[in-house]
């Protein structure tokens, strides 16, 4: 019998999808243009990109559709096919995208499509759920040869999960003010130590939610990149691409998109509702002037987008 997917996964996101839908990052066209070059789904002349939409590709794990919004932008409809195991998410998902009619209630470990059928798999914000031999097994089975697996994730603080290194990386500023001082050399996750390091407030905060993460798989722990490394579906290099950004968020906006991490979403109310207050006092304690946007005035949350590219082994 085949494994399903993670329980703590689909249960808070059968619960929160609307919360989920509204406060989580989008992903910024800067990056994902050329990761869809990199993919092989798109063309690149100067600054203009046309997308081949005759290709076949499947997102596995479309949540409400937050990365699949990328890719109909840029003109696929019937050429995509979406799987989601979370009925709530694909509620959310289906009024979001009415037009996209190949949506497929079922996860990684089993997907009703054909062998060799399909050019390119995408996995947004998701992959860490789902790290493991037998997903990469069925996402090989479904790839024509010489496809690719494309993987990308918004995170927040740096983690053993960009350790490669700067040289082979590919660097995009998305608005950033602190790009420009960015030493892009060594290891990556000490040059996004640097990068983190430049709002006091965000560090903390991050660290203190994620003493909560313990028992759930999350894209920080970096055991997905091990798994890239150590398997026999994938070729093992690594492609790895990041854009930097500075979010703009007001202080309540800070405890709801950390609200709609699974980890948090599972706990009680009364529990819910002491972690806000501690993450507005940590905010008041080191949030200082130039955390705040001098134009807005919102507090500056340092951003990144994380894009990994791999080819199928067959
Ligand atoms: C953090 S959400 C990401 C959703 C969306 N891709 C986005 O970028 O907003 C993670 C998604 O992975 C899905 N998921 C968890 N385990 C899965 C599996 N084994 N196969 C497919 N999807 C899975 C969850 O149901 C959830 O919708």
């Amino acid at each position: 019998m085949s494994k399903t997917a993670n329980n703590t996964a689909v249960n808070s996101f059968n619960s929160n999808h609307s919360l989920y839908d509204q406060f989580r990052p989008s992903f910024t066209p800067i990056l994902v243009n050329p990761f869809l070059v990199e993919l092989g789904l798109a063309d690149q002349k100067g600054d203009k990109f046309t997308f081949k939409t005759d290709k076949k590709i499947v997102e596995i794990a479309c949540g409400t559709g937050k990365f699949t919004k990328n890719l109909i932008d840029n003109g696929w409809i019937s050429n995509l096919t979406v799987v989601e195991p979370s009925k709530g998410m694909l509620e959310t998902f289906q009024k979001n995208f009415p037009q996209i009619e190949n949506v497929i209630n079922a996860s990684s470990y089993k997907i009703p499509l054909e062998d060799n059928s399909v050019d390119a798999v995408l996995i947004a914000q998701g992959f860490h759920w789902f790290a493991d031999d037998e997903s990469l097994k069925e996402i090989n089975r479904i790839l024509k040869k010489g496809a690719k697996l494309g993987l990308i994730w918004n995170f927040d603080y740096s983690s053993p999960s960009q350790d490669s290194n700067a040289e082979d990386s590919k660097f995009y500023n998305d608005g950033s003010r602190y790009f420009n001082n960015l030493d892009q050399k060594g290891n990556n996750q000490r040059v996004f130590e640097n990068f983190f390091g430049n709002q006091k407030w965000n560090e903390e905060v991050t660290k203190y939610i994620w003493g909560f993460d313990v028992n759930v798989p999350q894209y920080r722990h970096g055991k997905w990149r091990q798994v890239l490394l150590n398997n026999n579906y994938f070729k093992k290099d690594i492609s790895d691409s990041f854009a930097l950004y500075d979010k703009l968020t007001s202080k309540e906006d800070v405890w709801k998109y950390w609200e709609t991490r699974s980890y948090i979403t599972d706990l009680s109310i009364d529990k819910k509702e002491k972690i806000k207050e501690h993450v507005e006092t940590i905010i008041d304690t080191y949030a200082n002037p130039d955390s705040y946007d001098p134009e807005t005035k919102l507090l500056i949350k340092p951003m990144v987008l994380h894009a990994v590219v791999v080819t199928v082994n067959k």
